[in-house]
């Protein structure tokens, strides 16, 4: 169920108080409002007993803080943030297998996940079977021995189906594996993985957490144990987030929510008046009836379907190039999720 905003004072906050507030310790008279940047890559100490601070470790204070404020919202134990969205999945996978270990994912996943799971990992001795998550038993078809995790994402980057992790969840759960989501399509505003089973949440935090095209960052959102694990891969493999970047993302996470349900309200504006036009063959957005997922997608994304709109026009590749230079306003570059 999504945390909805505006509710009454008196209950818990929700996703707008705790996208300002979550994480920080109140202030004292004297505090900064703004959390500080703490650009410094070490920090005095690091004698045997002292315990090592190290911007590399993850251990600066703002990677911290805004960890905790990233645990907050996707209601997790801990979380971490890290350089990049691959570098979030990069880690968490490397944190969850080995060498003869296997995973099974979904089929529609961003492009460079599908490299990491099909050409990359393999050479770390690791494979992965890919399944149609519509497809009845297909995730408890695929496991084997040694399989030891279940990863999908939701909304799906480009096609934005919406599978269900709840499918995914009972098949780990019979087995004891964990399922992980990439829900950056979706934001904790629109989707709550860990409320339908799933057991750790990853996200691009380039697009819509931090919103405004401007920093490059992951996250990572789940049990303790499992952000401890993912940590000591980003420590090893070198995915830290620099502190600068981390600063941005707090000051885009205080404006998520409004944000999002703007994007959600436009995105449906834009795709209903596409889905009018001739000119245009297929519009994929799941809050249009007409989408395959359209009816889970109301039931698991009850705030809105996100802030991405596919569509294709008539006329082939030929017609779409012409459509995207005669666009006044709107021009092409990748990522999405920035205001
Ligand atoms: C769904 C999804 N996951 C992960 C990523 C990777 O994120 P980053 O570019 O921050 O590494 C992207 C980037 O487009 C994405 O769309």
């Amino acid at each position: 169920m999504a945390i909805e905003s505006g509710g009454d004072p008196t209950s818990a906050p929700g996703l707008s108080t705790l996208g300002v507030h979550a994480g920080a310790e109140p202030g004292k008279p004297g505090d900064p409002v703004v959390p500080a940047i703490v650009q410094s890559a070490t920090f005095f100490g690091g004698r045997r007993d002292d315990g090592l601070l190290y911007t590399r470790y993850g251990n600066n204070p703002l990677q911290l803080q805004v960890g905790r404020k990233v645990a907050a919202l996707e209601g997790a134990e801990a979380a971490v943030v890290l350089g990049s969205g691959m570098g979030a999945i990069a880690a968490t996978v490397l944190s969850l297998t080995e060498a003869g270990d296997h995973i099974v994912a979904a089929r529609d996943l961003y492009g460079a996940t599908r490299v990491l799971f099909e050409h990359e990992l393999p050479r770390r001795g690791i494979s992965t079977t890919f399944v149609d998550p519509e497809a009845p038993g297909a995730w408890r078809r695929a496991l084997r021995k040694r399989t030891r995790m279940l990863y999908l994402e939701a909304p799906t980057n480009p096609t934005l189906r919406v599978p269900d992790p709840r499918t995914a969840a009972a098949a780990a759960q019979a087995r004891g594996i964990p399922v992980v989501m990439d829900a950056t399509f979706a934001t904790p505003v629109n989707l709550r993985p860990l409320e339908l089973g799933v057991d750790i949440v990853v996200h691009s935090a380039t697009k819509y957490l931090g919103g405004h095209s401007d920093i490059i960052g992951g996250v990572v959102a789940g049990p303790a144990s499992a952000i401890d694990a993912a940590t000591e891969m980003m420590k090893l493999y070198g995915a830290a987030a620099d502190p600068h970047m981390v600063w941005l993302l707090d000051r885009g996470l205080r404006t998520l929510d409004v944000r999002v349900r703007r994007h959600n309200a436009n995105a449906l504006a834009v795709a209903r008046y596409l889905d009018g036009r001739r000119e245009v063959r297929r519009v994929l957005y799941p809050g249009l009836q007409s989408h395959p997922d359209h009816a889970r997608a109301r039931e698991l994304m009850p705030a809105g379907a996100g802030g991405m709109v596919s569509f294709v026009v008539r006329g082939g590749g030929g017609a779409a190039d012409r459509f995207v230079d005669a666009l006044r306003l709107v021009q092409v570059a990748p990522s999405l999720g920035g205001v």
